[in-house]
């Protein structure tokens, strides 16, 4: 799926997060407090773009995207090349439940808007405790079902009508009724918090943006 919607991915997601994508990862790499030489590794860094701005924010470390759609990956390396970053971001096909790295390798990690779309949620938090060096951040940035707030029922309609619309009309398919689906069928905020703590992690805390309809999860390896 994300292989075929890989061309238009980067507009849809200005689209229909109504550009406040960037902002929300910013908050992410805000919450990595990386120094210079700190490596991370981004999962499901689909076209790079949270590996580029942890590099522009952060100049002086080195990133690992890692991604098992070779057409989002084929995409980032092109944005990689441009900003002439390419000799401090290495972008690798894989999978976030089985990830090729040593115990402790990374001084941060971040995923956005992917965890949502693994099957073993739980086996992936487990590999980020195992690869994150003790202490260091994990920031986890998901879309999440809008709730809690008076208006909340507005987000949820954009969720359900206009991100399935939008998505349908640029990317010429029908994926983007999977983004909603994909949202209502995640857990609430609190219970992926549990999921998080009895994964080997400490949960330090979860940041709500847009009326609930995205949440920052900032976490470190017990
Ligand atoms: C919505 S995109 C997010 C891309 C990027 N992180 C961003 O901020 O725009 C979701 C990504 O998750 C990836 N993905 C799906 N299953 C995965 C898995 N098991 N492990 C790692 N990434 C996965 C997809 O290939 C896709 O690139």
């Amino acid at each position: 799926m994300f292989d075929l919607i890989a061309p238009r991915y980067d507009l849809l997601n200005r689209l229909t997060s109504l550009g406040m994508d960037q902002p929300w990862r910013r908050a992410t790499v805000r919450a990595l407090k990386l120094s210079p030489g700190s490596r991370a590794l981004d999962l499901a860094t689909g076209t790079a773009d949270l590996a580029l701005m942890i590099l522009r924010k952060h100049t002086q470390t080195s990133v690992v995207g890692l991604d098992p759609s070779s057409g989002m990956l084929a995409i980032g390396e092109r944005k990689v090349r441009r900003a002439g970053l390419d000799g401090q971001i290495c972008l690798i096909e894989g999978d976030a439940q089985d990830l090729p790295f040593p115990d402790h390798s990374f001084d941060a990690l971040t995923m956005a808007f992917g965890i949502r779309n693994v099957p073993d949620r739980g086996k992936a938090l487990a590999e980020m405790a195992r690869v994150t060096r003790s202490r260091g951040r994990i920031g986890i940035l998901e879309l999440t079902w809008p709730e809690g707030s008076l208006l909340a029922p507005l987000a949820r309609l954009h969720v359900r009508y206009i991100v399935p619309t939008l998505g349908a009309i640029l990317s010429r398919g029908a994926q983007y009724n999977y983004l909603r689906e994909s949202i209502s069928a995640f857990p609430r905020p609190e219970e992926f918090g549990r999921l998080i703590e009895s994964s080997g992690l400490d949960l330090l805390s979860i940041t709500p943006f847009a009326m609930g309809a995205c949440c920052l999860f900032v976490a470190s390896p017990r």
